[in-house]
């Protein structure tokens, strides 16, 4: 199967039967949720998986738990991928989960973000977390193979730590991978766009890890940029997509893995609302209460942007409360009484764009969608053919 066979089946499962999962849970055993779903989680597996096997299509549909990399690691003494294995906490657990996933057939599933290893540290070495190889080779002294990224001894640290359990073969699916382009100092379309230069040429080739040479399944992270999504994990969260919120490209990306300089297909005939755009007045008398109004507007739109290291960092302190009414203007779909804060606000039909910071349009969704703007409604259509897909079978 080839990778665009695999993305299509992420976006939906109509097309292509071959591969179905159900995917139980998501992440749910991170260090951060402090164990809240270490008793459900293969519970439910085993209740999803023997309801599929009963109903006759366990052959072709394969629940499995979408983990994410902090499951497994090596020993602080002997930082190296063959030395992998499932944190100790959990280690019975996983065991448990990995033989029910080998007993039928079904792969481990796996998140691996090498954006996450930047953010999370500043001493980590940069061009580690991409592709083109432009770093000293860490050497796993265990098995004597050198890693030139991140990605490949994640990848080879989960198949030592299946080894140790007994599962040293079992099938590995990436469930996702991906890299943000907004609210972070590294999460913009450069690195995002080194990143799938080296990633997607590499599975073109199925050249796979030094551990597991050959195909492997992968699902990249994500369609489309999610404007309301939780930004507990950090404001990068709601820039992941290789599509921006009103589904055109954000940077050349070529499927086929031959690194061609490539737009996917933007998609068709999205009608935006008016070009109007609502900024501070700069001829409000009373601005004592410009901070709560900002506040408001930002509780209830995604100004993301203006965080430390993102797009529109660089505004003054009006182009700040701009920028905040704006986006809170367009999430209302420029309804007129969106657009006052106290008279703090007007209106403009000026592009009123900065350099890099760009202050959106919203897109006009059809009536059957109003509930909310932008990504919700594509998502509604997501599900939709989802749902489809399942009655289908
Ligand atoms: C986990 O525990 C920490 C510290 O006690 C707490 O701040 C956090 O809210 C907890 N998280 C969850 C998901 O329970
Ligand atoms: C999980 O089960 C154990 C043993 O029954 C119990 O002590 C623990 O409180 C449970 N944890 C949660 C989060 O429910
Ligand atoms: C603009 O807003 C951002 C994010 O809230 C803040 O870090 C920055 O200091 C503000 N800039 C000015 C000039 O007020
Ligand atoms: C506004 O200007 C920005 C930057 O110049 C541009 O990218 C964007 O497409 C413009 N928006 C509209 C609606 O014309």
């Amino acid at each position: 199967m080839s990778l665009e066979q695999g993305i299509i089946i992420l976006i939906c499962c109509i097309y292509v039967l071959t591969n179905v999962y159900v995917a139980v849970g998501n992440e749910p055993f991170l260090t951060s949720y402090n164990g809240s779903f270490l008793n459900v989680t293969f519970p439910a597996l085993q209740n999803i998986q023997n309801a599929l096997n009963e109903a006759g299509v366990g052959d072709s549909v394969k629940a499995t738990v979408p983990l994410n990399a902090d499951v497994y690691n090596s020993p602080d003494n002997n930082p190296v991928p063959s030395a992998g294995r499932f944190r100790t906490d959990i280690l019975q657990l996983m065991t448990e989960i990995v033989q029910f996933l080998d007993k039928n057939q079904a792969p481990f599933s796996i998140n691996i973000y090498p954006f996450l290893s930047l953010y999370g540290n500043d001493d980590f070495p940069f061009n580690y977390a991409f592709f083109d190889g432009d770093t000293n080779p860490i050497v796993d002294a265990g098995t004597g193979i050198q890693y030139t990224n991140v990605f490949d001894a994640n990848f080879d640290t989960l198949v030592s730590s299946l080894k140790a359990v007994g599962f040293g073969n079992m099938p590995i699916v990436v469930g996702e991978v991906g890299w943000p382009t907004d609210g972070d100092k590294n999460a913009n379309a450069g690195n995002a766009l080194r990143f799938y230069n080296g990633l997607l040429p590499r599975l073109g080739t199925n050249r796979g890890t030094p551990l597991r040479p050959g195909y492997i399944e992968v699902y990249l992270f994500g369609l489309i940029d999610e404007d309301a999504k939780s930004i507990a994990p950090g404001s990068f969260e709601r820039h992941w997509g290789i599509f921006r919120y009103d589904g055109q490209p954000k940077f050349p990306v070529d499927l086929s893995g031959q690194g061609q300089n490539k737009l996917l297909v933007p998609a068709k005939n999205v009608q935006y609302l008016s070009k109007k755009w609502c900024m501070f007045n700069p001829n409000a008398k009373d601005v004592s209460k410009l901070a709560d109004n900002i506040n408001y507007a930002c509780t209830f739109s995604d100004c993301t942007a203006l965080e430390y290291g993102s797009s529109c960092n660089n505004l003054d302190a009006n182009g700040n409360a701009s920028y905040a009414f704006n986006m809170y203007y367009q999430v209302q779909n420029q309804d007129d009484l969106s657009c006052n804060f106290q008279g703090l606000a007007t209106l403009t039909t000026q592009n009123i764009s900065q350099g890099n910071c760009n202050f959106i349009i919203q897109i006009a969704t059809s009536s059957a969608f109003s509930l909310r703007p932008s990504s919700s409604s594509l998502l509604v259509a997501l599900l939709a053919m989802l749902l489809s897909a399942l009655l289908l079978l």
